[in-house]
């Protein structure tokens, strides 16, 4: 993939020659990995700069506004495939046919279920627990269950642990939600689909008849396959640095599942919610609007901004188009939180800070509206989107593990502590 190359000139050393590399789409990079023969490292927190590893999966022009999953577009997808089809894409990098998708679809239906034992784990969590907290905790320890999928070696290893966890954390997620309750754990059932399934584990009750709304449960399946993967972001490149220790795939889960938790990534679904229920009312919109500009004020306008997308986030346009049906079809008209929500956004595309500093709604901004309106509670709004990650997640592990490239991710830093000094015993510290 080099075929040009810069040259670094650094004092005191001879000039060096750094490959660059070209991608099918998107920015040359500059391959640095042997600046270390000449004791050399680059220094770029937060990776604002860096290239971590090359990949197949999906692609994002945060300038255009663009985002293809295996080189379909995102808008492309939400419109005319579902979520378990763009699971089996993410996997294996190409459309399913009809046999292809019936069989990922039916082996995805029978892992569904838990090894009974974990039941008993949930009980060991305050009832009033953030059921992340649970998630983090359950998936983690399904490696203690799952020992026939840990040989990360073997490709057929590690498609069965991609299907169990995909299959597993609507499983998961329900008992948490019902743990919380004290209602009864509600098993899967496998007449129904993807999201039908996860419904009705949430909702149905023992004593109760449960019928699936089926605009409910598209607009289910629609947030899932928008959140499916979305190339380095912090919870995936988690995946990827757990996994490069040849950790087991729960583990790495796990450690994507914390990673996402964080209100500046996959948390913000829930702090839009929470911001737009404390802004109240449209009247109080130019206040908060002048808190987010304010340098002295931590606040910040939750669901919108972006690392990548200097743009419009193509997940937030379709997610506003889906917010307007689902309220259609729920005859939500004068949800208060969504017409909220459209002048906020409104406003703040308008002010000059934002517009300078490329400030647009990402995919969390409309998210939280659809699965409030759905009846989905605020704290489980980043389980629904570690749920619908965790296909992305154990693609790029699986992607990285399958790798000649793979090496243990380790980093090195730019040391500012103290130099070298003796010990003082502790009689003689003042
Ligand atoms: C997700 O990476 C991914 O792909 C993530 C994700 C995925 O699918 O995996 O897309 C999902 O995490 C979406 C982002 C959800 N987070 C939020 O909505 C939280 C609010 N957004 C910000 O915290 C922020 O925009 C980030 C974290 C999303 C991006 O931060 P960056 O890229 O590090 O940018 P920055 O913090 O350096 O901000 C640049 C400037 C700063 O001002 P200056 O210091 O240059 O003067 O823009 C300002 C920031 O203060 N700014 C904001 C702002 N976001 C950035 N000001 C007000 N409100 C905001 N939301």
């Amino acid at each position: 993939m080099a075929n040009d190359s810069a040259e670094l000139r650094f004092p005191g050393k001879d000039p060096i020659s750094l490959p660059i590399l070209e991608g099918t789409l998107g920015p040359q990079v500059i391959d640095v990995s042997d600046l270390a023969r000449h004791d050399l490292f680059t220094f770029d927190p937060g990776f604002q700069s860096t290239a971590a590893c090359s990949s197949k999966i999906t692609f994002i022009d945060g300038d255009k506004g663009i985002l293809l999953h295996r080189g379909y577009p995102i808008a492309t997808l939400a419109e005319r495939s579902d979520y378990l089809e763009v699971c089996y894409l993410l996997l294996n990098g190409e459309l399913p046919n009809k046999v292809q998708k019936d069989d990922f679809v039916s082996n995805i239906r029978h892992h569904t279920m838990l090894h009974e034992q974990l039941s008993s784990f949930f009980n060991g969590f305050p009832r009033n627990s953030h059921p992340m907290a649970i998630l983090c905790g359950v998936v983690g320890a399904l490696s203690a269950f799952y020992h026939d999928s840990l040989e990360i070696k073997n490709p057929a290893h590690r498609e069965l642990a991609a299907l169990r966890l995909i299959a597993k954390m609507p499983t998961i997620a329900a008992m948490a939600y019902k743990y919380s309750l004290g209602q009864p754990f509600v098993y899967p059932k496998n007449s129904l689909n993807y999201a039908e399934n996860f419904l009705h584990m949430m909702f149905s009750l023992p004593a109760e008849p449960d019928t699936p709304n089926p605009v409910i449960a598209a607009a289910m399946d629609k947030i899932f396959l928008l959140h499916a993967d979305h190339e380095q972001n912090a919870s995936t490149s988690t995946v990827r640095l757990a996994g490069s220790s040849g950790a087991n795939p729960f583990a790495c889960i796990s450690a994507g599942i914390a990673a996402l938790w964080g209100p500046a990534h996959g948390g913000a679904n829930e702090a839009v919610i929470n911001m737009l229920t404390e802004i109240g009312d449209v009247s109080r919109i130019s206040q908060y609007i002048a808190r987010a500009k304010d340098k002295n004020d931590s606040f910040r306008l939750m669901g919108f901004g972006h690392r990548v997308y200097k743009n419009f986030d193509p997940r937030a346009k379709v997610m506003r188009q889906t917010c307007h049906e689902v309220m259609e079809a729920l005859q939500i008209h004068d949800n208060p939180l969504f017409k909220l929500a459209l002048k906020l956004e409104e406003i703040a595309l308008q002010d000059p800070y934002f517009i300078e500093k490329k400030l647009y709604p990402n995919v969390d901004f409309y998210s939280g509206i659809i699965l409030k309106a759905i009846g989905i509670p605020t704290n489980m709004f980043t389980v629904i989107f570690a749920m619908a990650r965790t296909v992305g997640w154990i693609t790029h592990w699986n992607e990285m593990l399958g790798s000649p490239e793979l090496k243990i991710g380790r980093p090195r830093q730019l040391y500012t502590g103290t130099l070298e000094r003796a010990f003082v015993p502790l009689e003689q510290r003042n």
